[in-house]
Order: structure tokens, then sequence, then C-alpha cells
């Protein structure tokens, strides 16, 4: 497969799907650098794939990162899109050594051109977050340094999403060169940026450049629970503390997708990230020690995971978003009606009872009429109860459901339950008076009524009978093969159990459709 080029943030500048990351060219420590030699086949192989966009840093390899990229790039300096960052301090005893701050920002600056051998850089990082600089501080000296044409663009990595969107919006309202960019790290073993760095990514349209896409070599293949651990890694060297139980059950996941594909793990985890284009546009960093691993890692891009596989990935992988996300506005807000609303602008907001997994799109798919192998993930219904733990219990002796988690509020009290049924998922939530929130049968209205999908809606039915539910319709065969029955939990709440066969051939429905009014099949 061919390179694609991804347009940074609310530009137009091209870069490339994949970046190269330049960390540990020329640090000789512990033998997990790379030497020039070596950085020299590593981006060459890079540029051969399409590959235009490489990102260093003042700080790597305390400034010898920079004069090996710059040297290596040199001869086609106009076809790359040249990233570095600032703020790290190269002088560990001068105050002024580093930081965000504008003499920091041109001493450091020009130190770079130097080392790059260049005129002007394309993209120029904060690296982190120097929580003494005044916010606006930044956003006009950048500005000032890209209109004395030393920088093309801006972006920013490691800073809390508060201040990226209060740097956005300043520069916005001042007319100043707003960030194209954010860098945060996100793989598999490091998802907390999905809590607000992505969606504020996707609003704010900045491109989202993924560090330690592998972990840092985590999700290689060379780690797992069944594999003695290797000796001559930078995990060796000093990321042990990343071998956790999780992580390497996490690294299990990725192992075993990536044996039955016949593919390795890197290009495993370096996928799944790519796959996450629905929650920001987002490019991942390569690291990469030898131009083989380089050649390995380049092989993503000609592997698309297919649904399954990701939502191994999504289950040993899933992190709780915490409050607000969990925090059901969706309910709140939006009654029954959020799976009907498209959002173009947000289309991943308030869906928290939509598993992640899932595109946004597969949620409108709830409107349409779909075979009911896809159309049975896509409906989460919800339950409002006094009492959510005495009907997930029910919910689980009677139909055989399972309980996957549960979201607690302050004092201690379970607010909503959420209960795998086959392949639906159904949320059952505690009553909260004090909110609104109460079920229409403790107002005395009318019942809420929730439909579950199933394949196997003979066997579903029998024991949600013998499991003491009143039938209020029986289940029968409705129209065109699909089979439909309403029972009443003991809570109150009616539910429709439905079988759709959309995907029954269009001579058998003709004929049951003749049979069903009359008359002769056309
Ligand atoms: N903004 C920031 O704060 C920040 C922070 C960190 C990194 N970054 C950027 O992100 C880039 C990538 O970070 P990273 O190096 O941590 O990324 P990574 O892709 O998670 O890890 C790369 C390491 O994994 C191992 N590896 C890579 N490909 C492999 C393969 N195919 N098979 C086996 N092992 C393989 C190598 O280490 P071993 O062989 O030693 O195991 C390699 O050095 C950096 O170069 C830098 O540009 C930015």
């Amino acid at each position: 497969m061919s390179m694609r080029y991804k347009l940074l943030g609310r530009t137009g500048l091209r870069v490339s799907a994949l970046c190269l990351g330049a960390m540990i060219f020329g640090d000789t420590r512990g033998g997990w650098g790379v030497s020039k030699d070596e950085a020299a086949r590593i981006v060459e192989r890079f540029a051969e794939a399409g590959g235009n966009f490489v990102d260093t840093a003042n700080y790597y390899a305390r400034g010898e990162s920079e004069c090996i990229v710059g040297e290596l790039i040199a001869p086609e300096r106009e076809r790359w899109v040249l990233s570095t960052k600032y703020t790290l301090t190269m002088r560990p005893d001068d105050p002024n050594g580093g930081g965000a701050h504008r003499k920091s920002l041109v001493q450091s600056l020009e130190a770079s051109l130097r080392r790059l051998g260049t005129d002007y850089i394309d993209l120029l990082w904060v690296h982190i977050w120097d929580a003494f600089t005044p916010v606006d501080e930044v956003v006009r000296a950048l500005d000032d340094v890209v209109s004395a044409g030393k920088v093309l663009y801006v972006g920013i990595s490691d800073t809390p999403a508060w201040i990226v969107s209060q740097a956005v919006t300043l520069a916005d309202l001042r007319g100043w060169t707003r960030f194209a960019g954010l860098q945060v790290p996100y793989s598999l073993v490091e998802r907390s940026v999905e809590r607000e760095l992505l969606p504020m990514a996707q609003a704010l349209e900045l491109t989202v450049t993924a560090w330690s896409p592998l972990g840092g070599g985590l999700l290689t293949g060379r780690y797992g629970s069944d594999r003695d651990r290797p000796d001559d890694t930078r995990i060796a060297a000093f990321g042990e503390s990343q071998l956790s139980v999780r992580n390497l059950a996490i690294a299990d996941a990725v192992n075993a997708v990536a044996a039955e594909r016949g593919v390795s793990s890197a290009q495993v985890a370096i996928a799944w990230v790519r796959a996450q284009q629905a929650r920001s546009v987002i490019v991942p960093v390569l690291g990469a020690r030898r131009r083989e691993q380089l050649q390995d890692n380049l092989g993503a891009l000609e592997l698309e995971l297919t649904a399954e596989e990701l939502a191994r990935l999504e289950e040993v992988s899933r992190i709780e978003l915490g409050f607000p996300h969990d925090f059901d506005a969706g309910r709140l807000a939006y009654g029954n009606t959020r799976p009907l609303i498209d959002n173009h602008r947000h289309p991943t907001a308030h869906t928290y009872t939509r598993p992640a997994s899932l595109a946004p799109s597969e949620e409108q798919a709830m409107t349409e009429t779909k075979p009911v192998a896809e159309q049975k993930q896509t409906i989460t219904p919800h339950l409002v109860v006094r009492d959510a733990a005495a009907a997930s219990k029910w919910y689980q002796r009677a139909l055989g459901a399972e309980e996957r988690g549960r979201v607690p509020v302050p004092g201690g009290r379970f607010m909503q339950i959420e209960l795998r049924f086959g392949d639906s998922t159904v949320m059952i939530a505690d009553e909260f008076p004090e909110l609104g929130v109460v079920s229409p049968l403790s107002l005395g209205g009318t019942v809420g009524a929730l439909a579950i999908h199933t394949d196997d809606v003979d066997a579903i039915w029998q024991r949600a009978v013998e499991a003491g539910a009143e039938v209020s319709l029986p289940l029968r065969e409705v129209f065109w093969g699909d089979r439909h029955g309403e029972i009443f939990d003991p809570f109150g709440h009616r539910w429709a159990l439905a079988q759709r066969l959309r995907d029954v051939p269009a001579e058998e429905i003709t004929a049951a459709a003749a049979a069903m009014f009359g008359g002769e099949p056309a």
C-alpha cells in the first residue's frame, strides 16, 4: 500500500500518515540507541516508503538527534516536514535554560536551527507544559517566530487539555498562529488521552501525533506473560515498571491477534492506533532502533484489523473514562432519543453506553434495516428501577445476562450497571428522584419498553417466563419471518424480544407475505 497523507490541523500542510521519531538517534546509552549509520538506513527506508514527516527535539540525545536528522535530510530539505521541539532544559542549572517563555523559545530555536543546519523549522512543538509561563506569552511568542519566517507551523505536546483549549481560543480571537498539532502518548497500554485530549483535538481540529505507539517496545512481540524477558531493550534498561499484569495481558492479546493474522505484533499495535481515527486525526510516531524494525512497522499501513479483532483489543485495554463522561448525560439530556440524533460535530459525544470499539456511524445504523448480526450490537436500552442491583440479579439469573461494570456515584450508591445480553448491552440505573430520573412506573405512568434483539429468541423467551416474567404479548411471527414477543419483568418494565431475519432469501419473504396477505407471489 502506498503512503497516504493527512492535512495538518487547520492548515494545508500535507504530512505522511506515519511520522518518523528520532528520539534515540545518536543516543549512546545502553545500546538501545541508534548510531548515525543506522539512522541513515532508517531515514532512507522511511523516505522510500513515502514518509515526509520527521520528529525530533532539542533535548534528544543532548542535541545529537537534531544534528543527525539535519544532516540526513539536507539533500532533500524542501521535501521534508521537519519538526522539532523546545522547552526541555539543556542547561539544568540555569533557571532560563528551559521553559516555554519567550527567552527560552528564542534561544532554543536558534540553537536548533544551527544543529539542524537549516534556516526554518516546518513545525515547532512546545514539548511539555511549563506552568510558570502565562499562556498568552507562549502563543504570542510563537506567533512572532512564525512572522519572522523561522517557523512555519506550531504544535503542543504533553499539556493539559484545558490549557491547549485556552491557547487555541486566544490565538483564534487575537488572529495569532493557532496550534496545528497535539503530541501525546497513545497506544493500547496508554489510553488516558481518550478522556480529554483526543476529544479536544477533534473539536479544535488539531492533528494528533501519537508517541510511543508500541508502548516503548512493550507491544512488539518481545513481551508477554508467556515469554522470557529480553535484556537488550530500552524497556529492560529503564522501563520495566511498565510490565504490569494489565500491560502484559494487553501484550498477550496483541500477540494472539498477530499470530492468528500471520503479521507481527508491532503491526497489530500500530494498526490499532491508526484504527482510532474516529476519535481524532491520528498519526503514529514510529520509533525504531534498526531499519528492520522500521520495515516491520511500515507493514501496519497494509493491515486493517477486523471488527472482531478490534473488539478483543478493546476488551483487554479499555479504561474508565471517569467523571463527567460516565455521568450519563446522554440519558439525562436526551432521554431515549440520543441514538436517533446524528451529531456531525462531535460524533462520539454522550455515547457512554455505546461500546467504544464501534464506529460512530454504526450507532446511526439503529434507524436502518440491517441483518441482526449488525443490528443487535447497536441497541443500548436503558431501564430505570428502584434497585438496579436487584434488577441486575434477575437479568443475570433469568436471561443469562453478564454484569460488566458498575458506575458508582458519590455516597456509595451504584448509579448504573452495564449488562451484556448476548451481543446487546443493557444499562440498568437506580432511580434518582433528586435528579428527576425516575421510572415511569413510580410516577404511575406508562411503562417504558425495552427492545432486545437476539438470534436465540425461543430459548431466551422460555427462560424469562420460567423466571417469573409476565407475558404481555405472546411470542409470535410478525412479518416476513420476524419473531416478536413482549414481557413484563418483575420490575414492571415491558420489554420486547425480537428475532429479525433480514437475511432470509427474497423468495421466502415474498412467499411469507403472500401467505399472510393472500394472493399469489408476484
Ligand atoms: N512528545 C514527547 O514527549 C515524546 C515522548 C516520547 C517519544 N516521542 C516521540 O515518539 C517517537 C516514538 O517513541 P517510542 O520510541 O517510545 O515509540 P515506540 O514505537 O512505542 O517504541 C519504539 C521501540 O520499540 C522497539 N521496536 C520498535 N519497532 C519494533 C519492531 N518492529 N520489533 C521489535 N521491537 C521494535 C524498539 O526498542 P527496543 O528494540 O529497545 O525494544 C524501539 O526503540 C520518538 O522517537 C519521539 O520522536 C515524543
